[in-house]
């Protein structure tokens, strides 16, 4: 009998509470504190309070291993979770490579990718909290769909800045936010404080995230009836993810294997830890002590792999506390990559320091050797994988690669954290031998790092 390909669950099996790592983190390393600027003592709730509702503020300082899901949220949620968990057999036998290889399909997502997991969780809270508008930023634009979604099912207006990258490459992603009722514009851009420095320095800037969330900031604080809402970085959104892991080990129980290797791309962290950390937790806790980590990132922004671990900005504009993670400083914008999910110059710090405590390991991969795992993968499993999920598949290639050159079985898991049907210029431009291989110039960290204050870290 040919080998199983699909491990599906039950609408009974959905994860009812969200798995928290930060009490295991605790136990093995010493997670820091969010910074206040200005002061360089830790932060207190009353500072985030103008951007978050109070149960997220109270999420990102928990200490519960567990928190519930709320039943609006599930019931959203079963619109299309489960989500399926695949063996890519087809993948496997052109590799030729004694390898397993699971991908966890967050794709298949309405949206077409992980980030509906947090988007409804936000929505809802907000609209308990009697918030009216929420802004946000997107990269790709596939934050700015799931929030859109969300806004619609909870009955918020939603505002997004684009990065204007982006928001020229893809245009069907802005009529897909429209869709949903949603407002695009352009990042950056001359509504605010923030967009309109850029321009004046920059005037053909085309934009990152983290000018993109300086602008939402900025709106969010200004307004009282609008609130902030992020799509990766913070630990309440990284929380929210982890239904995808949490699905994930029961499939790969039904599979009758365990991972030797979990891998994922990394923007700000948030669907790599959201697969990751439930099987992290194994890891601290000395039961699955040789189970490894492989975070994907693109060589134009090599956030974890070259960047420096320091207290940053989260944004641009120096808005947001200073956040204890790995940064390439928050004034480096990365070359417009078609991975724009992953062009973030910070990362969560709750993955930031897994990385530094060597819990996880860390990659960087061209644009063209990600794309050219992501047409194998295309060819062999039906696929078109959003950019920067192909960084993840790259990840998987390779490590099947190295199974196959030590004449060893490894068992592969991997985050498909979105389709690329939206992607297309971006295939096109693989296709036609237009993309350019634009790796980080190690001179942008030192100039950007000078911005940084001077604080101690761990
Ligand atoms: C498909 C996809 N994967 C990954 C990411 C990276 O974000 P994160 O690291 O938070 O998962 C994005 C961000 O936009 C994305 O759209």
């Amino acid at each position: 009998m040919a080998d199983r390909t699909r491990f599906d669950l039950q609408d009974d099996d959905l994860p009812t509470a969200w798995l928290n790592i930060m009490p295991d983190l605790a136990g093995v390393a010493q997670p820091l504190p969010p910074l206040h600027p200005g002061t360089l003592q830790p932060i207190t709730p009353d500072l985030l309070a103008p951007l978050f509702p109070e149960a997220l503020i109270l999420q990102e300082v928990s200490t519960e291993p567990w928190i519930d899901i709320p039943g609006p949220v599930l019931d959203v949620y079963r619109l299309w979770r489960p989500t399926p968990l695949y063996r890519a057999t087809r993948l496997e036998a052109a590799l030729q490579a004694p390898a397993h290889i699971y991908f966890k399909h967050e794709g298949t997502s309405p949206a077409g990718s992980h980030k509906p997991n947090t988007a409804i969780a936000q929505a809802y809270y907000n609209k308990e909290a009697g918030v009216r508008r929420l802004s946000t930023e997107t990269g790709a634009g596939q934050w700015g769909s799931a929030l859109s979604m969300a806004c619609e099912f909870f009955d918020l207006e939603c505002l997004v800045y684009m990065v204007r990258a982006s928001f020229e490459q893809k245009p069907y992603r802005r009529i897909f936010m429209e869709t949903f009722g949603a407002t695009v514009v352009p990042s950056p851009s001359d509504g605010t404080d923030a967009g309109r420095k850029i321009l004046a320095e920059h005037p053909d800037s085309t934009g990152s995230l983290g000018i993109a969330i300086s602008e939402a900031i900025e709106v969010a604080a200004a307004n009282p009836d609008t609130n902030y809402s992020i799509g990766s970085c913070l630990g309440h959104v990284l929380l929210h993810q982890t239904v995808i892991g949490l699905e994930a080990q029961k499939q790969m129980e039904q599979a009758g294997e365990a991972p030797d290797v979990v891998v994922g791309c990394v923007g700000g962290g948030s669907n790599y830890a959201g697969l990751a950390y439930p099987f992290m937790v194994g890891k601290l806790r000395g039961e699955t002590p040789d189970m490894r980590f492989l975070a994907t990132e693109p060589a134009a922004c090599p956030t974890l792999t070259k960047g420096r671990f320091a207290y940053d900005f989260g944004d641009t504009a120096g808005l947001t506390p200073l956040l204890p993670m790995y940064t390439l400083g928050h004034g480096f914008v990365p070359a417009p990559v078609h991975a724009g999910g992953l062009r973030y110059h910070g990362d969560a710090p709750s993955l930031s320091l897994l990385v530094k405590e060597g819990y996880m390991e860390a990659v960087a991969y061209t644009q063209n050797e990600v794309f050219e795992a992501a047409r194998l993968f295309a060819h062999t499993q039906g696929i078109v994988p959003a950019p920067e999920s192909a960084h993840a598949i790259r990840g998987a290639v390779n490590e099947a690669i190295a199974a196959r050159e030590a004449g060893e079985e490894r068992v592969i898991l991997l985050g498909l954290s979105g389709h690329g049907n939206f992607d297309m210029q971006a295939y096109d431009d693989y296709l036609n031998d237009r993309l350019p291989e634009v790796e980080f110039d190690d001179q942008d960290l030192t100039l950007s790092l000078t911005e940084l204050p001077e604080v101690p870290v761990g």
